[in-house]
């Protein structure tokens, strides 16, 4: 039997916007996915927008139960910045109850909750300043996490500041996916740095309101592996790596950013506007533990002709089909655990051994319908043929010295998932849209909960 560490944590991942329903309501002011699908709702698959995300804002103590009743001894949710600060000054008090209820009500079903500031969720009265563009959004982000620390660090006490920050970097100033949709790397470079000033304050605040807590940060990590050996394909992953993972990853352990990412922004003509005091606050801030979400590695070669200075980022680095590759037939992402091993030696051998959890890791499933057996529950054996091989190679790098403290599946019940809507189902629990997001757990629900009594399997 593969036994995991004591105390290990067993639980799944969701944020605010995408549970919590009634968008507009309860004194809620919107937020950019609000204002988007409200100008350009047919970017959204079939019509879902976030207004009606699985209600978890009135099924809130049910579900507490449902954590329970499959296992989970952790949740990491979020806090959506503009119900807490319809403003971004003023308390909003229906949200100061729903959440403290929320929170203690997880707490008594033995439910550890992980607090993060910060799912994709930028306030519009924000972003119509110019978002993370500017620097006033790293001071607004700092009072919105003050406030949020001192509203509730009584009932929370391990919080995180952002989820996957890259991606809003490259989904809204890259790529176009995420409002507002603009083309240009020198302001998705901004973006990043302002993002990594807003976290760096965040956690000053933290140490001031809760000196006895621990705050960390989640990060996407998507592993770089290249075509060959060759030093133009080294130099593709490395650029990779850099302009991902560890954009965030080095200043939250490190206290600083890498030297090769400085360089590398330096000579595509990149740099940011810094102030001089942030050297030495991200060298002071630097966190406890980090969550890292798993669920493809990334397969790069150098491209063939690039633009020099670099004007989007496969000038510097670009995919390449790797022959051997595995895939989820279900959602089309490649299947690779063994990624979860590199990455559990890499935070041991170049980040200090700090302690770290997978914190998402899962499998998407497109018409999860069709695997409903007459009795209505979703035979998922894939989904824990996915987690067990995923455990499998986890577990070797925590035998092997490896500081990880927990695995948390995406997700606990079907949720929203922004401009994808309901299209890939990764709950525990089916929800019905057709009857008021009814919920009926899946097969996998039950393997789970074995796994997380037993702590392994
Ligand atoms: C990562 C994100 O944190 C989450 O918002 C998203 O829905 C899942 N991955 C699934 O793609």
């Amino acid at each position: 039997m593969k036994k995991f560490p004591e105390g290990f944590l067993w639980g799944s991942a969701m944020s605010a916007p995408q549970t919590e329903g009634h968008g507009s309501k309860n004194g809620k002011s919107p937020s950019t996915w609000d204002y988007w699908f409200q100008t350009n709702p047919e970017k959204f698959n079939q019509n879902q927008g976030p207004e009606n995300t699985s209600n978890m804002y009135e099924t809130y103590a049910d579900d507490c139960l449902r954590m329970k009743e499959i296992g989970l001894n952790s949740i990491r949710t979020s806090i959506a910045w503009t119900r807490l600060l319809p403003d971004g000054k003023t308390l909003n008090p229906e949200a100061v109850a729903f959440y403290r209820d929320y929170f203690q009500k997880m707490k008594d079903s033995g439910v550890e909750p992980i607090m993060n500031l910060f799912h994709f969720d930028m306030p519009m009265w924000l972003m119509e300043k110019g978002g993370w563009e500017v620097r006033e959004s790293v001071e607004a982000f700092a009072f919105y996490a003050k406030t949020a620390f001192e509203q509730f660090g009584d009932i929370v006490t391990k919080w995180t500041t952002f989820n996957e920050p890259i991606v809003h970097v490259e989904c809204g100033y890259l790529y176009g996916f995420h409002y507002p949709a603009v083309v240009d790397f020198k302001k998705a470079v901004q973006v990043g740095y302002n993002t990594l000033m807003a976290h760096v304050r965040a956690v000053e605040e933290f140490r001031k309101v809760l000196p006895n807590g621990e705050i960390g940060i989640i990060l996407n990590i998507s592993p770089a592996y290249s075509r060959s050996n060759s030093p133009e394909d080294e130099r593709a992953k490395e650029a990779s790596d850099l302009l991902n993972s560890n954009s965030f990853l080095d200043p939250a352990v490190h206290g600083k950013l890498p030297d090769a990412l400085i360089q590398l922004v330096k000579e595509n003509q990149l740099t940011p506007e810094t102030q001089p005091e942030d050297k030495e606050l991200m060298k002071k801030n630097t966190v406890d533990f980090i969550g890292l979400n798993y669920y493809q590695p990334r397969r790069v070669q150098a491209p063939e002709n690039p633009a020099v200075p670099a004007i989007m980022p496969e000038d510097l680095y670009v995919p390449y089909d790797w022959p051997e590759k595995k895939i989820n037939p279900y959602r089309g992402w490649e299947i690779y655990p063994e990624a979860l091993y590199d990455v559990a030696m890499m935070m041991k051998e170049n980040y200090n051994n700090i302690p770290w959890y997978v914190s998402e890791n899962g499998m998407g499933v497109a018409e999860e319908e069709r695997f409903m057996k007459e009795d209505g529950m979703i035979e998922d054996d894939y989904r824990i043929e996915f987690m067990q091989e995923h455990l499998d190679y986890l577990h070797k790098g925590i035998e092997e010295g490896s500081n990880c403290f927990g695995y948390h599946t995406w997700t606990f019940v079907d949720c929203w998932s922004w401009l994808n809507g309901y299209r890939n189902r990764y709950g525990f629990y089916r929800v019905d849209l057709e009857n008021q997001f009814e919920r009926t757990m899946k097969k996998s629900g039950l393997w789970y909960k074995e796994l997380s009594k037993n702590n392994g399997y």
